[in-house]
């Protein structure tokens, strides 16, 4: 097949921060591609973070825009996108499971047409590999080019071409492309693209391009219109969202969008993620002070080791940490805390593994995503050298694991007897007798209802009995 190669990946560019202004931009569709989708549906796989469903919902939107509706499986559908993830080595193995399975698929139905977009292609290994290993992908692109969608489709089906596109630009917004939001009473909210951290085991900074926030106003009347629609709650979305406006040069902070986004009527705010480093007194007080925002903050700390947060260049200590924690619960003592951490970041020793543990001890977080350290090219942890064995780093995730569990389940329990809110999502999976959605501090509640009026409202819910990874409770009438 020909092959139009528009651009390609490069991790030495996509390290470079040398942009001083955002460009923002208007999404409009050109007139050329109007209708190309007519008659044609189509389906997204995602994968990885919130950014990537969030980053789906913009291409729902724009396929809609061009006439494509929606398949109900990938199987049976004209057009295949896989919104890729890079985060770690198991992340990427999945996709290329995935791309193995559609090669069949494609060989009894060529004329489909398979895009992959997201964070993978951004890498150049990856996009090489994908160019070689799987000719029958058709088109390639990235975190950047999304909005190109119309012009790269119109491309790969009118030149009959693969068509290869990934910019490793420091990045741009767009604004007021739509979205087909795949909710109807919670929404993704993006505030911020981008990472300009570097913390040196992740492949983000390289895949999303620089920090950069949008302006509060179009933050603000997104929200209004979303509470207009009916929605309950949105979550705020950034890789570090305690640096929006940082890039903007105003003296407006991520607290004071808090404050102003409280006053749009929006039953709850969630916001994910946080930067200890960057976590400051205003946004713990609007956290506090706003009754919209939810007494639940996820705070990833990586590690509990001085010496590993350094190698990792996250810029903050043990103890700066639990300062932080400690004002937390002091302003919100009924918060509910979450993290993620790394085990087995190159060289880790067993004492430093140890003050990890000992950290998740000392605040007894109620969840924690926990992952063994993944070596991504291009990083410069890829470049530190490592002497732990993989079986060492499984034990360690396990004993991690098991302290993890103990507190997860001591936080669902502390809300047997009490009565929470839950903003019910649907049907239990695993028992069509009961509903289930998420109380005020993001627990898991199931409880018995054949109500279906109830999905997308907010509800009292009594908790009797707290499990490790959900609670058991039933209605009440306040
Ligand atoms: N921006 C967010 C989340 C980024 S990715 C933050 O800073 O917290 C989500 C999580 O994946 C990270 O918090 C980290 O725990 C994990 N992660 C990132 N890179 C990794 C790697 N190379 N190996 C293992 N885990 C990794
Ligand atoms: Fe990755 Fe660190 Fe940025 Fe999070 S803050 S996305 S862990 S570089
Ligand atoms: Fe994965 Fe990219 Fe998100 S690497 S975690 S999809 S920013």
């Amino acid at each position: 097949m020909a092959k139009i190669k528009l651009s390609m990946p490069n991790l030495g560019d996509a390290r470079m921060r040398k942009q001083k202004n955002t460009m923002t931009y208007t999404y409009r569709l050109d007139d050329t591609y109007k209708n190309e989708g007519h008659g044609k549906t189509y389906y997204i796989y995602t994968y990885g973070c919130q950014g990537n469903e969030a980053d789906s919902e913009v291409i729902s939107g724009i396929l809609e825009d061009l006439g494509y509706t929606l398949a109900i499986s990938g199987e049976d559908s004209d057009l295949v996108i896989l919104n890729t993830c890079a985060i770690r080595e198991n992340a990427e193995n999945r996709i290329w499971g995935v791309l193995g399975n559609l090669k069949g698929i494609k060989a009894k139905r060529p004329n489909m047409l398979i895009g992959i977009c997201g964070c993978m292609p951004q890498e150049e290994n990856a996009t090489n590999k994908l160019i070689t290993s799987y000719p029958f992908v058709d088109l390639i692109f990235g975190t950047h080019n999304i909005y190109d969608l119309p012009k790269l489709l119109h491309e790969a089906y009118s030149k009959e071409s693969k068509v290869i596109e990934v910019i490793s630009t420091e990045g741009d917004i767009y604004e007021g492309a739509p979205k087909h939001r795949a909710l109807n009473h919670k929404a993704w909210v993006n505030i911020m693209f981008g990472c300009d951290e570097f913390c040196t085991y992740c492949i983000v900074p390289y895949t999303r391009g620089k920090e950069r926030s949008r302006a509060k106003d179009d933050i603000i009347n997104e929200v209004k219109e979303l509470v207009k629609k009916g929605y309950k709650e949105v979550t705020l979305l950034g890789q570090n969202v305690n640096a929006y406006g940082k890039d903007l040069g105003l003296d407006y902070t991520f607290g004071d969008l808090l404050y102003d986004l409280d006053k749009t009527g929006i039953a709850r705010i969630r916001f994910t993620t946080s930067h200890p480093k960057d976590l400051d007194l205003k946004t713990i007080y609007a956290m506090r002070d706003c009754k919209s925002v939810m007494p639940q903050l996820h705070l990833p700390v990586q590690s509990g080791d001085d010496h590993i947060l350094k190698k990792m260049n996250r810029k903050y200590t043990h103890q700066e940490y639990l300062d932080k924690i400690a004002i937390l619960k002091k302003e919100i003592p009924n918060i509910s805390l979450t993290t993620d951490i790394i085990v087995g970041f190159p060289n880790e020793t067993e004492e430093e593994f140890n003050n990890t543990l000992k950290l998740v001890d000392e605040v007894k977080f109620e969840g924690a995503f926990t992952f063994i350290y993944s070596k991504r090219e291009g990083t410069p942890a890829a470049r530190m050298e490592d002497s732990v064995s993989l079986e060492e780093k499984h034990r360690r995730l396990d004993k991690l694991n098991e302290l993890v569990d103990k507190y997860y389940l001591e936080g669902n329990k502390r809300f047997e007897g009490k009565i929470v809110h839950v903003l019910v999502d649907g049907i239990s999976k695993n028992n069509k007798d009961n509903l289930c959605g998420y109380s005020e501090n993001l627990k898991l509640v199931h409880f018995p209802s054949k109500d279906m009026s109830l999905i997308g409202q907010i509800v009292p819910v009594k908790i009797i009995e707290g499990k490790t990874w959900f609670a058991l409770g039933e209605l009440v009438s306040e």
